[in-house]
């Protein structure tokens, strides 16, 4: 990457974000209950489950989406700042806007892809580099210097993210002219475009191919190592999540049922139950 990010070196163990006896319920339907979760910065951490089982529920409360009726959630920021995502009492709850949850350092892609369709693979991205310049509506319309710059700005940013994902072959493509798989490491680089401390992803895989799966394996570390970001990972993909975890956070039922390093929650009793339960409900 060309312009190098300032950061505060990772300290082992530290930790970025803290959900605690988070419970959201949509009437009489408890998509999350009293979870309890943490992630160190640097590391990857994968959130599985069943269908249904709270997973995209616990993205959408951490970005603001949905106000959990009751637990908090705390993100340290890159230099060092608290930040109440998710806070208050049982009578005045408080959760960050989608905006300021991404300003705060934390962006996102979505289980069902959100690209501007009518918009070339490079303006995706672009429009997500420009949210962190400073120009506003006015000094973009006057072209006055510094907006001038910042384009600039926007228009390299979006140049590396797009090879870093490996897309700058398809920079000046509709959106909606690339393949599924593509459109995913798009998403990605979007996001990226944000210059987020966290990575939330969720099913990254879903509808990609045997080599995507192998390339997205490889993007998602590099993303980790190289850009030094902190990912939290949503998959059903368990090769993919055996792989690139660190750690691995089981829901069920909205519950918090396991959680450790990959193969011990791969051996989890309670796991392998509530794996089963669903394929039998299935077929
Ligand atoms: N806006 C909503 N209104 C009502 N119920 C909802 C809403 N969002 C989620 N739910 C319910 O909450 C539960 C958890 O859903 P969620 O989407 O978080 O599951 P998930 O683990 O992401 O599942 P999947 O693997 O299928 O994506 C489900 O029963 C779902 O129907
Ligand atoms: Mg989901």
């Amino acid at each position: 990457m060309g312009t190098p990010v300032t950061r505060t070196p990772p300290k082992a163990g530290e930790v970025l974000l803290t959900v605690r006896q988070v419970t959201l319920r949509f009437g009489g339907l408890t998509s999350l209950s009293e979870v309890d979760l943490h992630l160190d910065r640097g590391e990857i951490l994968a959130v599985i489950g069943p269908n249904g089982a709270g997973k995209t529920s616990l993205f959408n409360c951490l970005t603001g989406v949905y106000t959990p009726q009751e637990g908090t959630i705390e993100f340290i920021t890159a230099d060092r700042t608290p930040v109440q995502l998710v806070s208050g009492t049982a009578r005045r709850r408080r959760s960050r806007k989608p905006h300021a949850v991404n300003h705060a350092g934390i962006a996102r892609t979505f289980q069902n892809i959100r690209l501007f369709a009518a918009l070339s693979a490079f303006d995706n991205v672009k429009i997500a580099a420009e949210t962190r310049q400073r120009t506003g509506p006015i000094g973009a319309m006057l072209r006055l210097p510094h907006a001038r710059a910042n384009e600039r700005n926007s228009d390299r940013r979006t140049e590396e993210l797009l090879d870093f994902v490996g897309l700058r072959a398809v920079a000046d493509e509709l959106a909606s002219s690339l393949s599924y798989g593509v459109q995913r490491r798009l998403e990605i680089a979007r996001a990226l475009a944000t210059d987020p401390a966290l990575l939330l992803l969720d099913e990254p895989a879903a509808g990609t191919n045997p080599t995507e799966k192998r390339e997205l394996e490889g993007l998602i570390r590099r993303i980790n190592s190289e850009l030094d970001v902190t990912v939290l990972l949503i998959e059903h993909d368990m090769k993919l999540v055996m792989s690139v975890a660190d750690r691995v956070t089981v829901l069920n039922f909205g519950k918090v049922i396991a959680e450790g390093r990959p193969e011990e929650v791969q051996r989890n009793p309670a796991v392998i139950e509530a794996y089963l339960g669903s394929a039998e409900e299935e077929s």
